[in-house]
């Protein structure tokens, strides 16, 4: 579904680390985690000991905000690039977390069991993979009844106007080659339309979300 995009080697994931690591990036997550919190609160979810799947986690520094907020959930980190996965387990074991495990695989083939999780966040990773439509049965087929999913990737929808801006402003704070990295990675992303459709096709019910700014947010419900 999506066009052909630049594996993520050796090179490109210390890259891509070393820019979401900065201090002025980390932002990224922390609102990213309060906003999790703030929708499993507004559902009015049970928030202990839940097992959180965070699809295609890449350093894994979703996973590590996220465990300021639950401390007591068990969160596995799916990827398909062991190179980040490496870097994950190191980032996590330095942010002290012993409640992380990583699993190699695809989002196509989750490699988990179906109804075992309970909540399932993923971040800027839905654009890459090679088939949203199988990605989201996944999704589906892993989260327990009841169970969640958060996404939030590039909007393709977005404002141009707010994509010139903001391109303008990543080249100044990033540099040209990470600026290049992620503006160009816009060309795969999605509307927030697609999503919904993506979502309700898989058999997501109560499908909320945003699709008014640069990237686009769903929370959606197994019932
Ligand atoms: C732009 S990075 C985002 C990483 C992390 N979520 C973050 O926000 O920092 C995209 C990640 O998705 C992973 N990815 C891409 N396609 C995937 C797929 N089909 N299955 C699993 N992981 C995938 C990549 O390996 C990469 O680590």
């Amino acid at each position: 579904m999506t066009k052909k995009q630049e594996p993520w080697t050796k090179e490109k994931v210390q890259r891509y680390a070393e820019v979401m690591g900065k201090k002025r990036s980390k932002w990224i997550y922390a609102s990213f985690a309060k906003k999790i919190m703030k929708n499993l609160e507004l559902l009015e979810k049970n928030l202990t000991n839940l097992t959180i799947l965070d699809l295609g986690t890449g350093p894994g520094f979703l996973s590590i905000d996220l465990n300021k907020l639950l401390s007591d959930a068990r969160i596995i980190g799916v990827d398909l690039s062991s190179e980040m996965l490496k870097l994950a387990r190191s980032n996590a074991l330095k942010a002290g977390m012993s409640n992380y495990e990583t699993k190699l695989g695809r989002v196509e083939e989750i490699p988990l069991e179906s109804n075992s999780i309970d909540l399932v966040v993923s971040q800027n990773s839905l654009r890459e993979w090679k088939d949203q439509k199988r990605g989201f049965f996944e999704i589906f087929r892993v989260l327990k009844p009841g169970g969640t999913l958060i996404l939030t990737d590039l909007n393709k929808g977005c404002p141009r106007w707010k994509f010139r801006v903001f391109s303008f402003l990543i080249l100044i704070a990033v540099g040209r080659q990470s600026a290049k990295d992620h503006i160009g990675s816009y060309k795969n992303a999605f509307t927030f339309d697609k999503v919904i459709d993506l979502s309700r096709d898989a058999g997501f019910d109560e499908i909320a979300g945003e699709g008014g700014g640069l990237e686009l947010f769903i929370c959606a419900q197994k019932i």
